[in-house]
Formats: C-alpha cells, sequence, structure tokens
C-alpha cells in the first residue's frame, strides 16, 4: 500500500500514521521529521531548512524532493510507505508522479484528514513533540511513551507561526485536494473526531 497524507497542519496526519505503521507495517516518510533530523544534525541541508522551518514557510523543493527520493529508494520503503507533508504543492505532486513512474510503483491513495482551522490552532497549541523520536501527544505527556525521550514543544507551534502554515496550506498545499480527486485516488476523512473514530474510518477507507 502506498499512501499519501494530506490535510492542514495539526489536522492529525502524523497521530494516524502512527497507527498505520503500527498496523500495516508500512514505512512512514514524514518530511517534517526527516528536515528536523537535518537541522538537529546541523547537516547542510538542515542548516539551509531551519530558517523556512522557523517562519513556517514551505523549504526549497529541490532540497525537500532530494530528500524523499533517497528516502522511496531505500530497501524498507519497498513494501509500501505513507507519505506525510509530502507532495506539499502541485511541483512536488508532479515530480512524485514522475518518480514512481520510473520506479514502476503506484500511489494507491491520497487520504485527506480535513480538520477547521480554528480546531487547528488549539491542537497545535497543545502538541508536544518527542525530541528523540518524534512522537506526537496533547500537553501534559513529558515523557514520550515510544522512546522515553523529552517531550517539547515545536518551534514552530507558536501562535504566530501556526497562523502562517495555515496559510500556506491553503494557498499551496490544499489545491492538491483537487488533484489527487482528477487522479481519482482521493479519499476523504473527517479528522475532527476521537483518534480511534478516526482512524476506524482510514482503515476502512484504505482497506475497501
Ligand atoms: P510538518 O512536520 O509536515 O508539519 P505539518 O504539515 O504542519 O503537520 P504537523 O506535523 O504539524 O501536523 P499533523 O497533521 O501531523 O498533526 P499531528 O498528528 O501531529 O512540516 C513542518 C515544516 O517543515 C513545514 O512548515 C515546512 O517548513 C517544512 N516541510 C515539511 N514538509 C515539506 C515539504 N514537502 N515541502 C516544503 N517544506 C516542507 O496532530 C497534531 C496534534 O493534535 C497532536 O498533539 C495530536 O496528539 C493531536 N491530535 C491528532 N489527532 C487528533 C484528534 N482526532 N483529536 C484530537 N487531537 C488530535
Amino acid at each position: 500500500m502506498n499512501i499519501v497524507l494530506l490535510g492542514a497542519p495539526g489536522a492529525g496526519k502524523g497521530t494516524q500514521a502512527q497507527k498505520l505503521v503500527e498496523e500495516f507495517g508500512l514505512v512512514h516518510i514524514s518530511t517534517g521529521d526527516l528536515l528536523r533530523a537535518a537541522v538537529k544534525a546541523q547537516s547542510k541541508l538542515g542548516l539551509e531548512a531551519k530558517s523556512y522551518m522557523d517562519a513556517g514557510k514551505l523549504v526549497p523543493d529541490a532540497l525537500v524532493i532530494n530528500l524523499v527520493k533517497e528516502r522511496l529508494m531505500a530497501d524498507d520503503a519497498q513494501a509500501g510507505f505513507i507519505l506525510d507533508g509530502f507532495p506539499r504543492n502541485t511541483a512536488q505532486a508532479v515530480t512524485l508522479d514522475s518518480e514512481l513512474a520510473a520506479m514502476e510503483r503506484d500511489l494507491d491513495a491520497a487520504l485527506l484528514v480535513d480538520v477547521k482551522p480554528e480546531v487547528i490552532v488549539t491542537r497545535l497549541s497543545s502538541r508536544r513533540t518527542c525530541r528523540s523520536c518524534g512522537y506526537t501527544a496533547p500537553a501534559g505527556v513529558d515523557v514520550c511513551p515510544r522512546c522515553g525521550g523529552e517531550m517539547h514543544q515545536r518551534d514552530d507551534d507558536k501562535p504566530e507561526t501556526i497562523q502562517r502554515r495555515l496559510d500556506v496550506y491553503q494557498t499551496q498545499t490544499a489545491p492538491l485536494i483537487e488533484y489527487y480527486r482528477g487522479h481519482s485516488i482521493l479519499k476523504e476523512v473527517d479528522g475532527d473526531r476521537p483518534v480511534d473514530e478516526v482512524y476506524a474510518d482510514v482503515k476502512a477507507l484504505l482497506t475497501a
């Protein structure tokens, strides 16, 4: 199963991806996690990406596309993947299609986790993320339940940056909903319900 997750920042893409990984053993490729790891490692890519991420803007396509290409070619991605946070604009979507075609692979679904902006602001302001493995949970969880790492608030989860990320989503990423509808692989789920209810629908849609 090869899946793209779509949805605004904080819609719950990472949360649903974590559950899909646990149940189906797919590889979770989150460009946000890959970029944050590069920032932490202070690699050339990380140093270039940091200012864009802190400002809530998209990192330039060339940097992100190379990262995803490399990850898709790895052995563990051959049995199936969940792309979370990529593609983020039409240029990235078109590149993904041609890269997959070159690998003789296809996308099975583009799953939109749909949540209203007012819910997003509350969720992201109270989100905590593991410094070590990227696991996410609501505020109040201080130790990562997955790896024991320290939970902290992401720099881009501050109110002014959240609004910028929502604006970027509306102008650059939301048009991908129509892009994938046009490819007849769009599936939609109402993400404004308890996590397990959302997941029940996600699973039903992806295994139908
Ligand atoms: P990225 O890390 O991809 O962030 P994002 O898309 O903004 O998404 P989030 O990780 O914030 O949200 P999510 O939908 O995964 O929600 P989550 O499950 O955590 O990108 C960060 C930055 O990197 C970008 O701004 C950009 O600079 C750069 N970048 C990344 N990819 C790029 C690309 N392709 N091109 C260019 N630049 C790129 O949930 C949020 C919170 O809500 C959590 O606390 C969770 O516990 C809670 N929650 C989840 N589901 C529910 C529910 N059903 N009910 C109640 N609470 C819930």
